[in-house]
C-alpha cells in the first residue's frame, strides 16, 4: 500500500473555522489523507480563511504566494482555499493565483472529497454554492478515536441581521439551524470519546430554532436536552445577539447547572445614534436592562463582549457613551476593534473617522477593558472554583484547565489528569492565568 497522503490545514479566525477544519480533515481522511503539522511534507495545503479582519483577502494572496517554491519542488502538491475569503473571492482566487487548485466555500465542505478528486485529476475545482442540504450530515462522521476534554459543535450558521459593518451575512449566508437530533447524536459521540465540555457554535447561536420532536426547538430547549447526557459536564455557547436573548435562555442560566456562568454578548457601541447606524436594532439602555435580567438569574455570570470604535460618524461624545456602557457592565473579557471597511457592506460607503482619532479611541477603550478584566481576574483570589483540566502546564507536575468563568487556571499537582474536574482554591493571579491549589 502506498503511504497516506499528507494534509496541512491552516485555520484563521473564529471557533467555527476550527470546527470546520476538524470536519474537513475527517472528510479528507476518507480520501486517504492524514494530517501533518509540517507544510513541507504536505500533499495538500488547505487554508481555512477568515474575512472579518481588514485586508483579509490580501493576506491570503500573500500567504499563497509563499507556496510557489513548494509547488515547484513538488508538482503534485495541491493547494486549496476554504472559508469566508473563498466564499467572497470565488473564482477570482484562481485567476489571481494560478497555483490554487481548489476553492471551497463554507457551505460546500461536504463536497470536498469530489473536489479533491477533481483537483488530483489536474482540473480546477471550485464550489461556492449555498446548497439546501445539511453539509454536516453529509460530511463523513468523526472517527471514534479518543480526544481532548473540550469540543466545539456547530448548531447554527449564517446570519440575517445585516449589521452595517459585517460581511458574515454575505460569506456565511442566511441563518440556518441544524436539526436537534443530529446535534444530540454528535454530542453523544463526542462524550463517548472523552469530551466533558461542549461549546455550541453559531454566528447567531441564540437564534437557534432547529427542528425537534415537537416542532422547532430553542437554544434553551437544546441545552436542556444536552443536560441529560451523562458524562457531559459543561455546556457553553457563542456568539449571541442581544435581541435573541429569550426568556427561557436567561432562565436556563439560573437553573441549568451544566450551563457555565459565562456569556459572550457583543454590543459593539454605547451610543444609540451609532447603534442605529450600525443597524443593531437595540439601544444601549435595552442592552443594559437585558444584562440586569441575566445577572438577576445568575449573579456571578462573567460577561464578555465585542466593540467597534471609529465607526463612520462616531463623535467623541458617541465614543464616551461606549466608555460609559463599559464602565457600567464591567466585562471579564472583551474584544475591541477599530472599524475597517468591508467592500459591499453599507457602512463602507460612509464618511470615515480620522484613523489617528480611531486609534486613540481604541487605546482608551482597551485601557478601561483591561483594567476591568484585571480587577475581575484578581478578585478570584481566595475563591473556590471548579476546573476542567485540559493539558500539562509549562512546569513539570503542572496541569492547566479552565474555571467555569473561562479563566485559565494552573495547579501544581502530579495526581491530576486531563478531563478531570476538581474544586480548586485560587491563590494567585498572574498575567494571563490564575494559580490554584486543589481543595
Ligand atoms: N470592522 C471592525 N470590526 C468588525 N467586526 C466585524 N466587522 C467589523 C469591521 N468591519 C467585529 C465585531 C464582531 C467581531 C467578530 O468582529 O465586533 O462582533
Ligand atoms: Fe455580523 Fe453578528 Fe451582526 Fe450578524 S449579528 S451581521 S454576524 S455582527
Amino acid at each position: 500500500m502506498s503511504d497516506p497522503k499528507k494534509l496541512f490545514i491552516k485555520t484563521y479566525g473564529c471557533q467555527m473555522n476550527v470546527y470546520d477544519s476538524e470536519r474537513m480533515a475527517e472528510a479528507l481522511g476518507g480520501q486517504g489523507y492524514v494530517e501533518t503539522q509540517s507544510v513541507e511534507d504536505a500533499d495538500m495545503i488547505l487554508l481555512n480563511t477568515c474575512h472579518i479582519r481588514e485586508k483579509a483577502a490580501e493576506k491570503v494572496y500573500s500567504e499563497l504566494g509563499r507556496f510557489k517554491g513548494l509547488k515547484a519542488a513538488k508538482p503534485d502538491l495541491k493547494i486549496g482555499v476554504a472559508g469566508c475569503v473563498a466564499q467572497a473571492e470565488g473564482e477570482e482566487i484562481m485567476r489571481r493565483q494560478p497555483l490554487v487548485d481548489l476553492v471551497v466555500g463554507p457551505q460546500s465542505y461536504h463536497r470536498l472529497p469530489e473536489l479533491e478528486a477533481k483537483a488530483r485529476a489536474g482540473e480546477k475545482a471550485l464550489d461556492t454554492d449555498f446548497p439546501e442540504e445539511d453539509k454536516f450530515e453529509k460530511l463523513k462522521s468523526r472517527p471514534k478515536a479518543k480526544r481532548g476534554p473540550t469540543a466545539f459543535l456547530t448548531v447554527q450558521e449564517g446570519c440575517d441581521k445585516f449589521c452595517a459593518f459585517c460581511v458574515v451575512p454575505y460569506t456565511r449566508g442566511a441563518e440556518v439551524s441544524r436539526p436537534a437530533d443530529r446535534i444530540l447524536r454528535e454530542a453523544n459521540e463526542l462524550v463517548e470519546r472523552g469530551v466533558r465540555e461542549i461549546t455550541l457554535l453559531g454566528q447567531n447561536v441564540n437564534a437557534y430554532h432547529g427542528a425537534g420532536p415537537n416542532g422547532d426547538m430553542t437554544l434553551a430547549g437544546l441545552i436542556w436536552e444536552l443536560d441529560k447526557i451523562d458524562g457531559l459536564e459543561r455546556i457553553r455557547f457563542t456568539t449571541s445577539h442581544p435581541n435573541d436573548m429569550s426568556d427561557d435562555l436567561i432562565e436556563a442560566h439560573g437553573t441549568c447547572a451544566k450551563l457555565m456562568p459565562y456569556l459572550h454578548l457583543p454590543v459593539q457601541a454605547g451610543s444609540d445614534k451609532i447603534l442605529k447606524r450600525m443597524n443593531r436594532s437595540h439601544t444601549a439602555e435595552s442592552y443594559l436592562r437585558l444584562i440586569e435580567r441575566i445577572r438577576a438569574a445568575r449573579p456571578d455570570i462573567l460577561m464578555s463582549g465585542d466593540f467597534i470604535v471609529g465607526f463612520p460618524e462616531e463623535t467623541e461624545a458617541d465614543f464616551q457613551a461606549t466608555l460609559d456602557l463599559v464602565e457600567e457592565v464591567r466585562y471579564g473579557y472583551a474584544y475591541s476593534f477599530k472599524y475597517s471597511t468591508r467592500p459591499g457592506t453599507p457602512a463602507a460607503e460612509r464618511a470615515q473617522v480620522d484613523p489617528a482619532e480611531a486609534d486613540d479611541r481604541l487605546h482608551r477603550l482597551q485601557a478601561v477593558i483591561t483594567r476591568h478584566q484585571r480587577e475581575i481576574q484578581d478578585s478570584m483570589v481566595g475563591r473556590e472554583v471548579s476546573v476542567l483540566f485540559e493539558k500539562p502546564g509549562r512546569l513539570p507536575g503542572q496541569m492547566v484547565g479552565k474555571s467555569e468563568y473561562l479563566h485559565a487556571v494552573h495547579v501544581q499537582d502530579s495526581g491530576l489528569e486531563a478531563g478531570q474536574i476538581t474544586r480548586v482554591r485560587i491563590v494567585a493571579s498572574g498575567a494571563n492565568s490564575l494559580a490554584g491549589e486543589r481543595v
